[in-house]
């Protein structure tokens, strides 16, 4: 146990004064905390607004180096860019400062699932899961994950859990229902997937696999309309990924030049899909900039610079959408 985290095994009626504790036993080596937080990286393809976060996450982090919430928040902030080893870095020196912290715990098992460190990301949804055995939310991840490390049975004994605690968690039934179709249960894929439909009407791997069910089970009709709902959609965010994932939009919110974001986009934006759906939708400058920022982390930043992802948002904000074609 490292020295941060002695004050936790202290008497319950020291519970109150825990705090001013364990910041008494860290300031004793700040510098020690100090010389483990990053180094920034090099900024090759951020923008203004987005330095600007890091250096204010970063100097609030070193005003106070026995502060947890703000070494995780910094955590967060390289987090949200892809800068991982910043983002570990951060999160395990506030993890031993505040050990019982569940968010850091949490936002460092999903990094490592990022990264595919899947050991490491087992071991810490299995802690988040000892704070919070009734999350659906953590053994559907976990689940998931041994999906991707090829532990089927691992997976299902996961999965199982989340949908008994949540007949609707979304990646969970996702998981299942992919198990389901390597078995050839077409039924039982479509009787996993379809309720999920209500609350994730456009959730593209749902559609996918449906698509594939309704195929095996000779309703073209309905693969063909799952089909074409398949082509992309949205995504599954939990609500602290989402919190995680907001602190990155406000940076790309204010572009100045959308001349050329028609053409990046001709060149950026069919790699993975058609551009179809970007043309028929009409949304508002936030929804834009979330959406383009979830591009980028599937993509890289080195694909689309924070300037680039500024024009593009700008253009998509305030150009006339298409009507839609079905
Ligand atoms: C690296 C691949 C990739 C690139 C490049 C890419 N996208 Fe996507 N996009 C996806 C994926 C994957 C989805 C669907 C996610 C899902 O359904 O889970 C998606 C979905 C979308 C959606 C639907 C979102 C929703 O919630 O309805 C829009 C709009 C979109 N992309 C716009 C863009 C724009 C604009 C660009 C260029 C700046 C772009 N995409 C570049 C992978 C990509």
């Amino acid at each position: 146990m490292s020295p941060c985290s002695s004050a936790a095994a202290r008497p319950l009626v020291m519970l109150a004064l825990l705090p001013m504790l364990g910041a008494a036993a860290c300031t004793g080596r700040p510098e020690s905390v100090l010389t483990r937080l990053p180094q920034f990286p090099a900024f090759v393809h951020q923008n203004a607004a987005s330095i600007a976060l890091f250096r204010d996450a970063d100097a609030g982090a070193r005003e106070t180096p026995a502060s947890a919430d703000r070494i995780g928040r910094l955590g967060m902030t390289y987090h949200a860019y892809r800068f991982s080893d910043e983002a570990r870095r951060s999160y395990e020196v506030a993890r031993e400062l505040a050990p019982d912290e569940y968010r850091w715990i949490y936002y460092q098992a999903f990094l490592e699932k990022s990264v595919f460190d899947f050991s490491a990301a087992e071991s810490l949804f299995r802690r988040a899961l000892d704070f919070d055995p009734d999350s659906a939310e953590v053994w559907a991840e976990l689940g998931d994950l041994y999906l991707s490390w090829n532990r089927p049975d691992d997976a299902v004994e996961s999965l199982t859990r989340a949908l008994a605690l949540d007949p609707t968690q979304p990646l969970a039934a996702l998981g299942q229902a992919r198990l389901a179709l390597r078995t050839e249960d077409w039924t039982g894929a479509v009787a996993l997937l379809t309720p999920v439909l209500d609350g994730h009407p456009r959730l593209s791997l749902a559609h996918k696999y449906l698509a594939q069910a309704y195929d095996n089970l000779g309703r073209g009709d309905d693969a063909d309309r799952h089909r074409s709902l398949g082509d992309y959609g949205s995504a599954i965010e939990t609500p602290l990924m989402r919190e995680l994932h907001e602190l990155s939009i406000a940076a790309i919110l204010e572009g100045d030049d959308p001349s050329g974001a028609p053409a990046l986009m001709q060149e950026k934006c069919t790699r993975c899909h058609t551009s179809v759906r970007i043309e028929e939708t009409q949304r508002d400058r936030r929804w834009w900039a979330g959406t383009v920022r979830r591009m980028q982390r599937e993509a890289g930043w080195a694909w689309l610079s924070d300037d680039q992802a500024a024009s593009v948002v700008d253009y998509l904000a305030t150009r006339e959408a298409a009507p839609a074609s079905r």
